[in-house]
């Protein structure tokens, strides 16, 4: 359930996120453009309804999405930007919020927030977080959407750890991860190499 989207393009432009020399308003313009690409590709599998429209001239057949029935949720802080991304291509959906932070000691996620649309378990859900390192932080996010009636979820990460994979496809095995890379493992403080550093103070210039 794993796709890595290593399109040329998307891979370019996570080359310059990789790159520590890159400030954070260029990383996060970056990543707002790499999900906008990585939803192009996601888009893929979307089911379309065929409808008939008038153009100027003729009756037309035409496929198209109920982008209202789209959710993007953001896993607080770092998955924000990439929710832009998908917004500017699927602006017709709704926004859900989790918040979480990994503990500095224990890696565990701690959950802060948490605001949903009505309905959730009849949308489809794309979850964005950038980092997908041990897993935890993902694996909680997914509970909870869960625990409130989610029945379709996408989990759409920039860069994925080995680990954190495995603990996603064994937690939640119906849902599909689609990255823009999987990295080689995690250092000594659960961040991913060579991975990009902390995504959130990347983003948020909070270094
Ligand atoms: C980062 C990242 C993920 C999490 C990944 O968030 O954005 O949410 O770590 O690590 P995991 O797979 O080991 O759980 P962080 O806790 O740094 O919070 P932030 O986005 O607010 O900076
Ligand atoms: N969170 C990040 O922002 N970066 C990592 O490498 C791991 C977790």
């Amino acid at each position: 359930m794993v796709t890595v989207l290593d399109n040329p393009i998307i891979s370019h432009k996570l080359a310059q996120l990789r790159n520590k020399n890159t400030p954070p308003k260029i990383f996060r313009k970056l990543v707002q453009e790499i999900s906008m690409l990585m939803i192009y590709e996601v888009g893929r599998e979307f089911e379309s309804e065929e409808i008939t429209i008038e153009t100027p001239l003729t009756a037309c057949r035409v496929k198209i999405l109920h982008e209202e029935n789209f959710v993007v949720i953001p896993i607080l802080r770092a998955g924000l930007a990439m929710a832009e991304g998908v917004l500017k291509i699927l602006s017709g959906a709704s926004v859900g919020h989790i918040g979480l932070y990994r503990d500095e000691k224990t890696f565990k996620p701690i959950e802060y927030y948490s605001k949903m649309p009505p309905n959730l378990g009849e949308k489809i859900l794309l979850v964005t977080d950038p980092m997908l390192a041990t897993g935890g932080s993902g694996s909680a996010a997914l509970q909870m959407l869960k625990d409130k009636g989610a029945q379709k979820i996408i989990f759409m990460n920039i860069v994925a750890a080995p680990q954190g994979i495995e603990k996603i496809s064994a937690e939640h095995p119906d849902v599909p991860i689609y990255t823009a890379a999987i990295d080689d493992g995690l250092n000594e403080n659960c961040y991913i190499l060579p991975g990009l550093g902390d995504a959130g103070d990347r983003i948020f210039g909070t270094l």
